[in-house]
């Protein structure tokens, strides 16, 4: 080893170069997310816009992801927007994508003060009336995907910041009861959905999520059906809350579920790297915190890719939210995700290093490292081409032919065998006049 790097730095000296290339490794695939969520008991999820379901989009959505929440497909102003007159059409589609990949459906959401239908919000309703399109709203919409979904997030955001009720449509008319009232109608129209309740900035521990802590505690001991919580996790770069962790497990401890339903983190753009490493760990640190408590059973990003993610147009300026970039490359805050959940990088393969050790005017000596990671080789071919007239003369601990300016060197009767761990260094002297560029290697 002290020879060899003496030997690489003297060539280093004479050539003022670093002589060495190593060929890309062959990676084994990592293991997708929703199999490394499932090993630990969990699901996780992604946000999706129906019509996108296709090409990479659909193919990273069905193959990491072990549920999926429809972003806006399946919200009253999408599937009512004239009274009376309804629209499945993107709710079906993910319904049925998830159904082909054997994902569950997580619905969002039934009870809301967003996203309603203009008749809806612009008409004049006594409470009478009020409580009967909600409860026909429930009953069509939860009816319909009867046994087809998970879990719904049958009332969203209900809380002001302070802990105190939201003035909505639906606590103005009828008073905090609405809740109770939704999560009876829902559990009526399908009996094996889990019922949550589904807000933001409730992921710490403080006075809105006490409050939603004491609302789930009082609806339990009044029998009303309540199977979870919905944590959305809308977050800011390095601000992943300090009491994540015990606020999941004190809802926990009430009897309920817990979920991270709409996780994403986001950043003042451009992203660097410094940040996206930062993002890396806050999404590990959440994903984490979920899977230290066995009632934390899904945790959901809010779109899978930058380029499918409401954060640019809702926070200007803020975006790279999401565990993979707009060209559906896996980012840092994707490996977060995944360590979180156990699972390593793949950084199973073998590779070929060349360099040249030592350089005379017209001749120079070489030596190719072959080195596997969890891995193991019992035979080796490697191979490059000279692109500037370099001649092999003569070889060892390989043999090589030359025909043209196409090398290839196997391994000799003896050094096949590449252990996981392990390398095998072979050797030769080649001609050079000119310049003596350094090839790429390709290990076969
Ligand atoms: C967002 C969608 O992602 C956007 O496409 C839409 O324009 C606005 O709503 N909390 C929620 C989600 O519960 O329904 C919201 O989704 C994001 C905040």
């Amino acid at each position: 080893m002290r020879s060899l790097r003496t030997g690489l730095s003297l060539a280093a000296l004479l050539t003022g170069a670093v002589l060495l290339v190593t060929a890309p490794a062959a990676h084994a695939a990592d293991t997708p997310l929703r199999d490394l969520a499932a090993a630990k008991g969990k699901v996780v999820g992604t946000a999706v816009t129906g019509s996108k379901l296709t090409g990479s989009y659909g193919d990273i959505a069905g193959a990491q992801f072990g549920s999926l929440t429809p972003g806006n497909a399946m919200k009253w102003g999408t599937v009512e927007p004239t009274q009376g007159s309804f629209d499945w059409t993107e709710a079906d589609q993910i319904v049925a994508f998830a159904q082909a990949h054997d994902q569950q459906v997580r619905g969002h959401t039934l009870v809301w003060h967003n996203q309603n239908p203009s008749w809806l919000t612009n008409g004049t309703w006594t409470s009478a009336q009020l409580s009967s399109l909600l409860q026909n709203h429930i009953s069509t919409e939860v009816g319909r995907y009867k046994g087809e979904i998970a879990a719904w997030d049958v009332v969203n955001e209900p809380f002001n910041e302070d802990g105190t009720y939201r003035p909505t449509l639906w606590y103005n008319g009828l008073g905090a009861n609405y809740i109770a009232q939704a999560l009876t109608w829902a559990h009526a129209a399908d009996p094996a959905a889990k019922l949550y309740i589904n807000d933001y900035n409730v992921e710490g521990v403080n006075a809105k999520s006490t409050a939603l802590y004491n609302l789930v505690k009082s609806l339990k001991t009044a029998g009303v059906p309540i199977d979870g919580v919905g944590l959305q996790a809308h977050l800011i770069l390095g601000q992943v809350p300090a009491g994540l962790q015990q606020n999941i497990q004190r809802f926990a401890d009430l009897g309920v579920d817990v979920a991270i339903t709409e996780l994403d983190v986001r950043m003042a753009l451009p992203a660097d790297s410094a940040e996206l490493a930062q993002q890396k760990a806050d999404f590990k640190s959440v994903v984490a915190a979920c899977a230290a408590v066995t009632r934390c059973v899904n945790i959901t990003v809010w779109g899978f890719t930058d380029s499918d993610s409401w954060v640019p147009g809702t926070f200007p300026g803020y975006g790279a939210a999401t565990p993979y970039d707009e060209n559906y490359a896996p980012k840092p805050a994707y490996y977060g995700i995944a360590e979180a959940l156990g699972g390593t990088r793949s950084t199973a393969g073998c590779a070929a290093t060349y360099g040249v050790t030592s350089q005379w005017n017209t001749g120079f000596t070489g030596q190719v490292t072959i080195a596997c990671t969890g891995t193991a080789l019992s035979s080796w071919n490697t191979s490059w081409t000279y692109g500037a007239g370099q001649q092999i003369t003569q070889a060892w601990n390989a043999i090589c032919t030359q025909s043209g300016a196409a090398v290839t060197c196997t391994n000799a009767s003896y050094n096949g065998t590449v252990p996981d761990g392990g390398s095998v260094t072979f050797g030769f002297n080649a001609s050079w006049s000119g310049s003596n560029p350094l090839p790429a290697v390709t290990l076969g």
